[in-house]
C-alpha cells in the first residue's frame, strides 16, 4: 500500500495537468451544438485509459458514446466497476463565472471549471488510483472495470439503459460492486457513504393562447394571457406549506422510521451554516420535516426555468401568445414514476384555464434508490475513508439523482458504493463550479486503499 500511496503523491502534478486537459473539453450534453465535444471527451478518455495499458474501447450508441476499459481478470478475486459521467451541465449564465468555465483555474485550493466536481474530477480519482494500484500491487488482486457515459446530465442515461438490456453486455460489465463518486461529502472534513438517492421526473410545459402576440391595451382583459395561465398552473402544484398538490403523490412514500430520524438527528449538520453559505437567513420546505429530511427523504417540486414574453431592455406592452416552463420533481424510493407522471398530467389538465392550450413534454425520469448498510463493501469503504480522512464516514442519503445507479445494481446483481468527494458548496450545475484539490488527492488515496482492502480478502 505504501508504494501505491507514495506513487499517487509523487504524481500529483501530472494528474492535475491531465485533469485540466479533460476539463478543457466542453462536453455539455444538454445542447446538441456540443455533440463533437462529447465525442472528443469520450475519445480523450479512451486514449488515456489505453495509454495506461488498460484494454479500452469507445462504444457507439444512438446517443453519446460509452467508454469501457478493464484491467486483467483476477481469477477468484473481486471485480469492481467504476461508473462515472463525462458529460457536464451547460455553463450558463456565463457572465457570472469569475474565470471561463472551460479554462480550469486554481483559486484557494480549488479547481474552478464546469465538470470539476460533477463528475470529471470525482471519477478521475479512481482512474489515477487504479493506475497506481496496477503499478504497485504485485500481483493485483482485484479486477477493475471502468464504465463512463455522456448522457447523465441531460436525458437520464438513455443509451446506457439500452446497453444494459443485452445479456452479452451485462456479462461484460459483470462485477461484485459498482463504485460511484458523483456525490458529496457531509462536510469539509467529514467523509460520507451515501446509501440513498432521490429519483427525478423532468418536464417542460407549453401554454399557447391567441395565434399571435397582442397589444396588451387593445386586447388586455379579453383573452387569457398564457403567461398568467402558466403562473397559475405552476402555483397550483405546491401550497404555502411546501406540500405538493398532485393527487396521490405521497401515497407510496415510505415514512421516515424513528430509527432513521434519530440517525439523521445525530449527524453533525449545522443548519445555520448551511443556509448562511447560500446567502439565506432561513430555509423553506414541507411543513413538519427537518431540512435533512426534506433534502433526502421527501418528494419535492421545483421550477427550473420559465420563458414568456419580452425579456429585453425597457418595457413592452404585449400579451405573449406562448409561455413555457421547465420543472422537475424529486422522488423518493418506493414511488412509481409512471403513476406520478400520470397524476401530474391529470392535475395540470385540471388547472388549465379556458382559452389556452397546454402541451406537457415529459423529458426523463428515474426512481429513487436506497441500499442496505450491512454489506461487507460498506465496511471496507468505511475503513478506507477513515484511514485517509482521519475520521470515520457518516452514512447519508442525498437529494440529487444518479439515474443509472439503481439499474446497474439491479441488472448486474451487484452492490453499490456511493463515495462522494464533493462539497455542498461546490456550485454544481451553477456558475463557478469547483472541486477541492485536497479532496481530489484524498479521493485517489481512499480509492487505492479500498482496492487494497478488497484485494486482501483473496
Ligand atoms: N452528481 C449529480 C447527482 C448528485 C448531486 C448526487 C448532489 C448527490 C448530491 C448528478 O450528476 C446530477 O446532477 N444528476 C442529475 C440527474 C438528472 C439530470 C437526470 C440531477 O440530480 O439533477
Ligand atoms: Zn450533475
Amino acid at each position: 500500500m505504501q508504494n501505491t500511496e507514495k506513487y499517487i503523491l509523487s504524481q500529483q502534478e501530472r494528474y492535475l495537468e491531465t485533469f485540466f486537459e479533460f476539463l478543457r473539453i466542453p462536453s455539455v450534453s444538454a445542447d446538441p451544438k456540443y455533440k463533437q465535444d462529447l465525442a472528443d471527451a469520450a475519445s480523450w478518455l479512451e486514449k488515456h485509459l489505453s495509454d495506461l495499458g488498460f484494454q479500452a474501447e469507445t462504444i457507439a450508441t444512438k446517443g453519446n458514446p460509452l467508454v469501457y476499459a478493464q484491467t486483467p481478470v483476477v481469477p477468484g478475486g473481486k471485480t469492481i466497476l467504476v461508473y462515472g459521467h463525462y458529460d457536464v451541465q451547460p455553463p450558463d449564465p456565463l457572465n457570472l463565472w469569475k474565470t471561463p468555465p472551460f479554462e480550469p483555474t486554481i483559486r484557494d485550493g480549488n479547481v474552478y471549471a464546469r465538470g470539476a466536481t460533477d463528475d470529471k474530477g470525482q471519477f478521475l480519482t479512481h482512474v489515477f488510483a487504479v493506475e497506481a494500484y496496477m503499478k504497485h500491487a504485485n500481483p493485483p488482486k482485484v479486477q477493475i472495470k471502468f464504465l463512463f457515459e455522456g448522457e447523465e446530465e441531460s436525458i437520464g442515461s438513455v443509451s446506457l439503459t439500452e446497453y444494459l438490456e443485452s445479456e452479452e453486455n451485462r456479462k461484460k460489465l459483470a462485477c461484485d460492486c459498482v463504485v460511484v463518486s458523483d456525490s458529496s461529502m457531509f462536510g469539509e472534513n467529514q467523509p460520507a457513504i451515501t446509501y440513498g438517492l432521490r429519483g427525478i421526473l423532468a418536464f417542460e410545459l407549453f401554454i399557447t393562447g391567441p395565434n399571435r402576440d397582442l397589444h396588451s391595451g387593445d386586447f388586455g382583459g379579453t383573452v387569457f394571457n398564457p403567461g398568467i395561465a402558466l403562473m397559475k398552473m405552476l402555483s397550483g402544484l405546491i401550497d404555502e406549506n411546501g406540500t405538493i398538490l398532485v393527487p396521490h403523490i405521497y401515497d407510496d412514500v415510505c415514512e421516515i422510521t424513528d430509527q432513521e430520524k434519530t440517525e439523521l438527528q445525530k449527524l453533525p449538520f449545522n443548519e445555520r451554516e448551511f443556509f448562511r453559505k447560500i446567502g439565506l437567513d432561513e430555509g423553506f420546505g414541507e411543513k413538519g420535516f427537518t431540512t435533512l429530511q426534506r433534502r433526502w427523504c421527501r418528494p419535492t417540486f421545483d421550477i427550473n426555468g420559465i420563458t414568456c414574453g419580452y425579456q429585453g431592455e425597457g418595457s413592452k406592452t404585449v400579451i405573449p401568445n406562448t409561455a413555457s416552463a421547465k420543472f422537475s420533481f424529486r422522488l423518493v424510493p418506493n414511488q412509481r414514476t409512471e403513476k406520478v407522471i400520470e397524476n401530474i398530467r391529470k392535475r395540470l389538465l385540471e388547472l388549465l384555464p379556458p382559452g389556452v392550450q397546454m402541451r406537457l413534454k415529459y423529458e426523463h425520469g428515474a426512481p429513487g434508490m436506497r441500499s442496505p448498510l450491512d454489506s461487507p463493501y460498506i465496511q471496507k469503504a468505511a475503513t478506507a475513508l477513515e484511514n485517509v480522512f482521519g475520521t470515520p464516514p457518516v452514512f447519508a442519503r442525498q437529494g440529487g439523482s444518479i439515474p443509472i445507479v439503481a439499474e446497474l445494481r439491479d441488472k448486474l446483481g451487484a452492490e453499490v458504493l456511493l463515495l462522494g468527494w464533493g462539497q455542498d458548496d461546490d456550485n454544481l450545475h451553477a456558475p463557478n463550479e469547483k472541486f477541492s484539490l485536497l479532496n481530489f488527492q484524498r479521493g485517489m488515496l481512499a480509492s487505492a486503499q479500498l482496492l487494497h482492502l478488497l484485494g486482501a480478502e483473496k
